[in-house]
């Protein structure tokens, strides 16, 4: 079945059965690899991308759901938000084996979107849903803060 939605500003169209989770969509048909495959039962936050600007988990939603609607995903992500996040995220150092942090930049994105200055415990209750197994959490919060200042 063909479903056409607009992925980073663009047109896209894919030949897919409409449960397919969007993540392998993403991924395998148009090669989108940034967005990460963790648990694939919606409890990591690795594949979060943003859908109709609301951070969601890729690996459970089916690609049916976005047919004429907007994905984002980390390689379509140049807003101000993002960029200060990606900076912030050199500066400190925040990832260390990498593989969560554009699922944890991606709900970070959003988190200062919706409050441009959280305070602690907002970054922990906002990101309590992206896993990071190197635990990283003290990081991933100062690389907001900083991005947020
Ligand atoms: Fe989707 Fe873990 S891979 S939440």
């Amino acid at each position: 079945m063909a479903i056409n939605f607009t992925l980073n500003g663009k047109p896209a169209e894919v030949d897919a059965a409409p449960d397919t989770p969007l993540l392998w969509v993403l991924r395998d048909e148009l090669k989108m690899t940034g967005t990460k495959f963790g648990c694939g039962i919606a409890q990591c936050g690795a594949c979060t991308v943003h859908f109709n600007g609301n951070a969601m988990r890729s690996c459970s939603l089916p690609v049916q759901a976005v047919a004429g609607q907007s994905v984002t995903t980390i390689e379509g992500e140049h807003s101000p938000e993002a960029k200060a996040l990606q900076t912030a995220w050199e500066e400190l150092a925040v990832y260390q084996c990498g593989y969560c942090q554009s699922g944890q930049l991606m709900s970070a994105v959003k988190l200062l979107r919706d409050k441009p200055k959280p305070s602690d415990e907002d970054i922990d209750q906002f990101m309590s849903g992206n896993i990071c197994r190197c635990s990283t959490y003290q990081r991933i919060r100062a690389g907001i803060k900083q991005a947020a200042s």
